[in-house]
């Protein structure tokens, strides 16, 4: 028996594994339940008394050199296999190929503008009800807006519509009851029209509203001109023009300079030096009662813009489809913006 075991003892020792399976075999062939190691052991049983100390020792020695050899040779294959692939699973998603589209950059960087003046981010469903979209904002109730050919009616009666505005958002908001509010409601929104070079279904806007005592119409367009100043650079003017919405009393809409010709007179401002780029006005206070909110304590002013229209004058898009129909000769343009 003890040649046997020096035998063995000799053999394994030149051994190398040259794969994780010969390695596996390996193990297989002498610590099995049925290897090698084992059928020495029951020999062991027989081996006589005085013998059995050495025999004893010797037998170990084996076992444990062969241990050894795996757990050595184990070792290198594992080095191996995490050296085999240059991918670096830990890295960031950003790190990948894909870029933002250009409607998701334009509202980040308007979003980052307000959020420095203390706005935080709503959000609300798009798909709405009445009260949400146009009664608590004081839409009459034959208003043109409410018509078939303006808004996509999910169920009529109760009324389930698709939003037409995020300034639904503000209504939410405004129910909830903590004052002071300073919101902004960026999402999509969506109205029967036409799809052509200047409008579509599907839109989206961002949303501005801002309730507490003694906000003014300065601070409306205090906050506005500084939005254009960061967002179309110093030195753009802005121009407020009387206009009408059911929510808001006194309204306009504004104009910028026209980023393009800088005033002078082009295509694109059809050669009036100025672009229309939202509407706002300080909050009617019916819309402030409908949410239980006291007129007579508390004035804001509200604001909304559509990304499209930001994100065409930026970038000089003449046709509004092309937010749409995601061809990548177009996307591929904002990689890096
Ligand atoms: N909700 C208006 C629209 O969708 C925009 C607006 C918002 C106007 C807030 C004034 C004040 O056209």
């Amino acid at each position: 028996m003890k040649e046997k075991i020096e035998k063995i003892l000799e053999e394994v020792k030149t051994f190398h594994a040259d794969s994780k399976e010969a390695l596996e075999q390996f193990r297989i062939q002498y610590l099995s339940k049925k290897g090698t190691i084992t059928e020495l052991f029951t020999e062991f049983k027989q081996v006589a008394p005085e013998m059995r100390k050495e025999m004893g020792m010797k037998l170990n020695e084996l076992k444990n050199t062969i241990q050894d050899i795996i757990d050595e040779q184990q070792k290198q294959f594992e080095t191996k296999s995490e050296g085999k692939t240059d991918l670096d699973l830990t890295l960031p998603v950003d790190a990948m190929n894909g870029s933002r589209h250009p409607l998701s950059i334009v509202r980040n960087e308007i979003n980052d503008i307000f959020k420095r003046l203390g706005f935080v981010v709503a959000e609300g469903p798009e798909i709405e009800d009445d009260f949400h979209v146009f009664s608590a904002l004081n839409f009459p109730p034959d208003h043109p807006a409410r018509d078939m050919q303006d808004t996509f009616f999910v169920t009529k009666s109760p009324d389930v519509v698709l939003r037409t505005h995020t300034s639904s958002v503000q209504v939410r908001v405004m129910e909830q009851g903590k004052l002071p509010i300073r919101i902004i409601a960026p999402g999509r929104v969506f109205r029967n029209e036409a799809i052509s070079a200047r409008a579509h279904c599907i839109f989206h806007q961002i949303e501005g509203l801002y309730i507490d005592k003694n906000v003014s119409f300065a601070d409306l367009k205090q906050t506005l001109y500084h939005f254009v100043q960061e967002y179309f650079g110093e030195g753009t003017k802005v121009r407020f023009r009387p206009s009408y919405f059911p929510f808001t009393e006194t309204s306009a809409e504004m104009d910028i300079s026209c980023n393009i010709c800088g005033g002078e007179g082009c295509n694109i401002c059809k050669h009036t030096g100025w672009v229309e780029i939202l509407g706002c006005g300080i909050c009617d206070p019916n819309i402030l009662k409908a949410c239980n909110i006291d007129p007579e304590e508390y004035t804001g002013f509200a604001f909304g813009m559509g990304i499209e229209r930001i994100a065409m004058l930026k970038y000089q898009i003449n046709d509004l489809r092309m937010f749409f129909e995601n061809d990548l000769r177009f996307l591929k343009q904002f990689e890096n913006a």
